[in-house]
């Protein structure tokens, strides 16, 4: 199994058939109360199944197949990627600490940080991708939070040159790995402690299930355990069942969003209305050398930046799109764009005109195409 391909570890992994009759997936444990054959059972060493809320053969198959994808001692799942995010803060950080936030970071962490986390004593600062952190490490730095490539803006971070400064100064390091997915990047591999996925995204692909995980390295388990445990968070049966279900067929979407993605980032480069693409697989993208150096592949999400046009421009493009929707996610099989709201605290995004953000999905590419070709015509016409 260990030297089988992820494509391959994905149909795989998880699975119980044994202790189901044959059946090949795990099916839905809907569960509170997990009843014990006797007293002896009850009050002996640790069963492994005790309580809903503590985990079932539905949790289990799905945490067992991330944490084999991720190369992780233990996985956790939470109700949503945002809640991942906040537990795997949480395992880590407490009074008097001080937490580094990469500036690229999802809008919702950085807010997390600043509102809630703050109230509980814990100081955030923000570094910038590519600026070494070693000089924003203070003693009481417990962790360093980073993304890659970031929101929205899509920059990449040497993620072992970071954790090195990180472990340097005993400072954990967790990351947000949603967009290349344990697939095309495996966090832990490269020094990071605690991996963060948004299953709502790709894992689940479908764009019908709010699902987080989290993956620790053996050195960062208990804690994540201990936090996951003491808050009472619980997946429910019916979303491990989705995101496993998910997994089976990562590799293969992930493929066919990656080349949709790439051919629609090359299309909208070459496109006189565009300023630039932001998509590290481009060989034109500055943080191309870091992704090829560490990634295995790129999902479907991507930026773009126009040339400067008024605001109603923007919306002719947008509105009559037939193929891309308009909504806040990724990850699914269906294309979006939405407008890109860019809030940075160490320097500006700076931008030649709107930008946008496209998630290619599974439909045709070159239908793809003529919708885009159509709407920036729109576009030229309302300018
Ligand atoms: C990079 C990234 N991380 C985390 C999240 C949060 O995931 P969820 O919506 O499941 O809370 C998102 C959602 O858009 C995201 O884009």
């Amino acid at each position: 199994m260990k030297d089988d391909k992820p494509a391959t570890r994905a149909v795989a992994l998880g699975r119980m058939s044994a202790e189901h009759f044959g059946v090949v997936n795990t099916p839905v444990y809907r569960a509170s109360t997990i009843l014990y054959p006797d007293y002896a059972a009850m009050v002996g060493a640790d069963p492994e199944y005790t309580y809903g809320r503590r985990g079932t053969p539905t949790t289990r198959s799905f945490e067992a197949a991330i944490s084999d994808l991720e190369g992780a001692a233990r996985t956790v799942t939470v109700p949503s990627g945002l809640n991942a995010i906040a537990t795997a803060i949480l395992s880590v950080c407490g009074a008097g600490d001080h937490l580094l936030v990469a500036d690229n970071a999802y809008g919702p962490t950085r807010v997390f940080c600043e509102k809630t986390l703050k109230r509980y004593g814990v100081e955030t600062g923000y570094f910038a991708a590519g600026d070494d952190i070693a000089p924003l490490l203070k003693p009481n730095t417990r962790a360093v939070f980073c993304e890659s490539p970031g929101s929205l803006t899509f920059e990449m971070q040497d993620i072992p040159a970071l954790a090195k400064a990180a472990h340097a100064n005993g400072t954990s390091v967790l990351m947000d790995n949603t967009w290349a997915t344990p697939i095309f990047f495996q966090p832990l591999r490269h020094g990071v402690d605690l991996s963060i996925q948004a299953a709502t995204k790709y894992v689940g692909g479908h764009a019908d299930v709010m699902l987080g995980t989290i993956s620790a390295n053996e050195s960062h388990k208990a804690r994540l355990e201990q936090t996951h445990g003491n808050m009472g968070l619980y997946a429910s049966g019916d979303d491990c069942w989705l995101g496993l279900r998910g997994l089976r067929t990562l590799p293969v979407r992930l493929a066919r969003h990656q080349e949709t993605g790439l051919t629609l980032a090359r299309w909208l480069a070459a496109r006189p209305e565009v300023a630039r693409v932001l998509h590290p697989g481009l060989e034109s993208d500055p943080g191309h050398a870091l992704w090829k150096r560490d990634f295995s592949g790129a999902c479907g999400l991507f930026g773009l930046v126009l040339k400067p046009v008024p605001e109603r421009a923007v919306g002719a493009f947008v509105d009559g799109l037939r193929h891309f929707g308009l909504g806040w996610s990724w990850g699914g099989f269906e294309s979006l764009i939405v407008p890109s709201h860019i809030v940075r605290t160490v320097r500006p995004f700076v931008a030649e005109g709107p930008v946008l953000r496209i998630h290619a999905g599974l439909e045709d590419a070159d239908d793809l195409i003529a919708d885009l070709e159509e709407g920036l015509e729109r576009l030229k016409r309302a300018a």
